[in-house]
């Protein structure tokens, strides 16, 4: 498999995708480029949403599917935005909204505690029976004011005790080492070697 499609329009997963699988000798193409038009996500849990947009991905390109779903999930807050994350300050989907609303919630909270969690599926074709699932983790605490210019969405707000700095304050490729979408995609890249 050496060209598959990514179900997602957002340039900054598609840069992280790329900057993983690059290197393996996967080309990534976004879906935007084919035309693919963007799947609902109703669901509530993240593996759900990620395997529909896998499917539609899939079925409108004829070309196997990548998908993750991702969000940030506070602990004081029962784990929300969680999977409303992209569009947590509502429509449009916006970063700074988003944030502005995180910060806002937890403003008199003591327990700042969250982590990003992201789950990637592959799926060969779109009727795939035994489609790869993988997730990772990436634990930290979120601040009051933003720190740093990289990453995207809540990065600048997402800090990392153990490193002294937020994710937005990390190289390219020091994020996917440590991150959520990285722990899970060096998953799925381990799922994909045991294929025959
Ligand atoms: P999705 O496109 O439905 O997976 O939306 C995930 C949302 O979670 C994004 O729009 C961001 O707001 C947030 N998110 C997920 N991963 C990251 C990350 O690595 N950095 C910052 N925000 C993230």
């Amino acid at each position: 498999m050496k060209r598959l499609v990514l179900a997602s329009s957002n340039v900054g997963k598609l840069r992280e995708f790329r900057e993983l699988l690059t290197p393996i000798g996967i080309e990534v193409v976004s879906q935007e480029e084919l035309r693919v038009p963007e799947a609902d996500e109703p669901h509530s849990t993240f593996v759900e949403n990620a395997l529909g947009k896998a499917r539609n991905a899939a079925r409108h390109a004829g070309l196997p599917a990548l998908a993750d779903d991702s969000g940030i999930c506070a602990a004081a807050l029962g784990g929300e935005p969680g999977v409303h994350s992209a569009r947590f300050g509502g429509e449009p989907r916006s970063d700074a909204r988003n944030n502005e609303r995180l910060v806002e919630l937890l403003k008199h909270e003591a327990d700042r505690r969250a982590h990003y969690y992201c789950v990637v599926v592959l799926v060969r074709h779109a009727e795939d029976p035994e489609p790869l699932i993988a997730e990772g983790r990436w634990h930290g605490e979120v601040i009051d004011n933003p720190r740093g210019a990289g990453g995207f969405g809540y990065d600048p707000y997402f800090f990392v005790p153990a490193l002294g700095r937020t994710a937005a304050e990390l190289e390219p490729t020091r994020k996917n080492a440590l991150s959520h979408r990285g722990k899970a995609l060096a998953r799925l890249i381990a799922l994909l070697r045991e294929e025959p």
